[in-house]
């Protein structure tokens, strides 16, 4: 008889916070996303900085009879300078787009319109929704320069008024129609009052709801590589997240460039953020830089690495401090004075290299030292192997810190593969924060390899959290996919993946028991993994150098033969080597490299340009070995396990030895590469 016996009282593993999520602001996640402001470039702040074809009047529009100009002289604050100056015949307008097809309102429903506005005359601005067809789906009068004196000239005043929607629309622009006059505005805003938990200035109801009930056990913000990826100065247009400019009243917010390529104007800043943890039930888990760029290699100067150490300790005080404190009193000023309750903080996001490795202990031994109760996380890079990966649970290893996070992306064949990933690891070392995976892709296939890898994940007895990622897509902004929630103006989509973290998530248990089966039916793996005949080609990647020595042998029969030298080039030229129409085969050659910073590209089993397996050396500046399947246009990638994936400038002798197209259910082939490295 089939059974399945569970040991109810065997404990097996403490679950503890096991499931949680990630936001990052990537795929417009927050504006345009989450955070429920529908007008776009509300501030007139955005610049090419963000993006290239950003200006400051990106996604606004004019009537012809109107003048604008945007001005910086006397502006709103100091962190908003840039304003919208408007010189306007009776009747003319200016419109903002929103995002997607535009702004959506629904008939029946309030929203909350504001600006700062400054203006010598008492007149009346019709503010109004209307689609380009010109559907009036709202409209109501603001009547400025009442309120104050006109003594008063020269100051900025803040006006709000609720538009009702009478239609519905997911195209509508918002329309401010003047009377003649010469206005400044700043800061103009329209939110639905319909937000999650109905807050004022509040998150996009929809998506947030979706997030509450999953009932996740954290949240880790606000990155990703949105944390580290960027300047060390947090005055610049494009610096790095750093939480304490973040707060205070929106419109004193800087905004950044987001380095996903748009622009942040941290209306969703770290108050929010903690806020919404607290709403929806998560721990909050933030991440802070620490004090080094990976994608530049660019370090803060060490004697001036306490100031950020300090941004971490505050941090903690920030969350958890008494309201007398001095940061707890800044949390209490925006209308939290109790706790957040932290107990989790990530140092580092996939910073690999020295010079993060060298600072990591710096805020490790200060932040222990003062609250030892945090749970201090390391990071291990962004491979699930190599370098960095070793470097980061070396350095969690010597430090102590408490996990590691750790981040993949792969093929649903490479989760098969790997269930047992962890099953080996030393639970009493520091633990695995499984921050940031996913199989490529949200078919119900993706879903069920990753339901079964979590299966995997409650079972392993040193994987103490995991999220996946990303977590938010707008469809019209996609930085990269696949991603668990996608959404437009108006609507959101639950893939099988959201579906399947929820499953995990909101039914997790306390404690994972004991349990033994028998007499299951045997497990028959069946395959049809076609040989991996076909051409093989190399390419340099951003480098040039020579290869020479070049030999193709049938390893199943022993015959070889030699292929002509050549010189790869920046031009990143495809070079023909062989064609392959051997199962076994091997391929030796020397390669030196004369320019360049990155590696080689080696295409094999090549049908055509949409067909083919790509061995990559030397990627993302030289940091990265991946094998990647590329067929129909779909990329699949494998990292791979290699200590010497670098390319040096010395001459190398390459063996891919026992290419076999044996069909294997996790693995097309086997590949072993020795590469001889001589001065
Ligand atoms: O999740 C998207 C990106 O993937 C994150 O920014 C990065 O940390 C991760 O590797």
């Amino acid at each position: 008889m089939k059974t399945i016996t569970i040991y109810q009282q065997e404990g097996y593993k403490e679950l503890g916070d096991l499931y949680g999520l990630f936001f990052e602001d990537i795929n417009h996640a927050a504006d345009g996303g989450l955070y429920g402001e529908l007008v776009q470039n509300r501030s007139f702040e955005f610049c090419e900085v963000d993006k290239p074809e950003y200006h400051s009047l990106t996604a606004w529009e004019k009537s012809d009879n109107l003048v604008w100009s945007v001005e910086t002289g006397n502006p709103l604050n100091k962190e908003n300078t840039h304003y919208l100056h408007v010189e306007a015949k009776k009747g003319s307008c200016i419109r903002n787009q929103g995002y997607n097809s535009g702004i959506y309102v629904e008939a029946g429903k309030n929203y909350d319109f504001s600006v700062y506005l400054r203006t010598t005359i008492s007149a009346k601005i019709t503010i109004a929704v209307r689609t380009d067809e010109g559907k009036l789906c709202a409209e109501a009068a603001l009547m400025v320069g009442k309120e104050k004196e006109l003594s008063d000239v020269g100051d900025w005043y803040k006006y709000e008024l609720v538009l009702t929607a009478t239609e519905t629309t997911y195209e509508g622009r918002l329309v401010l129609t003047f009377e003649e006059g010469v206005y400044d505005l700043d800061m103009v805003s329209l939110f639905p009052q319909d937000t999650f938990l109905g807050k004022k200035g509040g998150l996009r109801r929809d998506i947030a709801e979706a997030l509450q009930e999953m009932k996740p056990k954290f949240m880790r913000f606000p990155g990703g590589c949105l944390v580290h990826d960027g300047s060390l100065n947090d005055k610049d247009r494009n610096s790095m997240y750093r939480w304490r400019r973040t707060l205070g009243p929106v419109e004193e917010r800087p905004t950044w460039r987001n380095n996903w390529r748009y622009n942040q104007t941290l209306g969703l800043g770290y108050y929010e953020y903690f806020c919404f943890c607290e709403e929806i039930g998560a721990k909050p888990l933030p991440v802070l830089p620490g004090g080094f760029n990976p994608h530049k290699g660019e370090g803060v100067p060490m004697e001036d690495l306490q100031e950020w150490v300090q941004e971490a300790l505050d941090l903690v005080e920030f969350a958890n401090g008494t309201a007398d404190s001095k940061w707890g009193a800044v949390r209490a000023g925006m209308g939290h004075p109790e706790s957040f309750g932290l107990e989790y903080l990530g140092i580092g996001n996939e910073e690999i290299g020295e010079g993060f490795f060298e600072r990591y202990p710096y805020f490790h031994n200060a932040i222990r030292a003062k609250y030892p109760e945090i749970k201090l996380i390391n990071t291990a890079g962004p491979f699930s192997v190599g370098e960095g990966y070793e470097d980061g649970w070396n350095s969690a290893r010597k430090y102590g810190s408490d996990l590691v996070d750790e981040h993949y992306y792969s093929s649903p064949e490479w989760f098969l593969a790997n269930m047992h990933h962890y099953d080996d690891f030393d639970e009493k070392g520091p633990k695995v924060f499984l921050g940031g995976y996913a199989s490529w892709g949200n078919t119900f296939y993706n879903a069920l390899v990753e339901a079964a890898y979590m299966t995997h994940l409650e079972k392993a007895k040193a994987v103490a959290l995991a999220c996946y990622a990303p977590m938010l897509c707008n469809v019209d902004y996609v930085n990269w996919k696949p991603d668990m929630l996608w959404f437009d103006n108006h609507r959101i989509l639950k893939t099988p993946n959201y579906y399947v973290q929820k499953l995990f998530m909101s039914n997790q248990g306390t404690a994972e028991v004991a349990y033994s089966t028998s007499d299951l039916d045997e497990v028959i793996v069946l395959t049809d993994n076609p040989a991996l005949h076909g051409d093989i080609t190399i390419m340099g990647n951003d480098v040039e150098g020579r290869i020479w020595d070049i030999t193709f042998t049938n390893t199943a029969t022993g015959e070889s033969r030699k292929l002509p030298d050549f010189m790869v080039d920046k031009e990143n030229v495809e070079n023909y080597l062989t064609e392959a129409a051997c199962d076994n085969y091997s391929l030796e050659f020397s390669f030196k490299r004369s320019a360049g910073r990155k590696g080689l590209k080696i295409y094999f089993g090549k049908k055509d340009s949409d067909n083919s397996i790509l061995w990559e050396f030397g990627g993302w500046d030289n940091w990265d070995c991946n094998l990647t399947e590329i067929s129909m246009a779909e990329v699949q990638l494998f990292p791979i396990e290699s200590s010497m994936w670098r390319i040096w400038n010395t001459v190398c002798v390459w063996r891919f030895a026992d290419v076999i197209s044996e069909p294997l259910l996790m693995a097309k082939f086997t590949m072993i590469l020795w590469i001889d490295c001589r001065s």
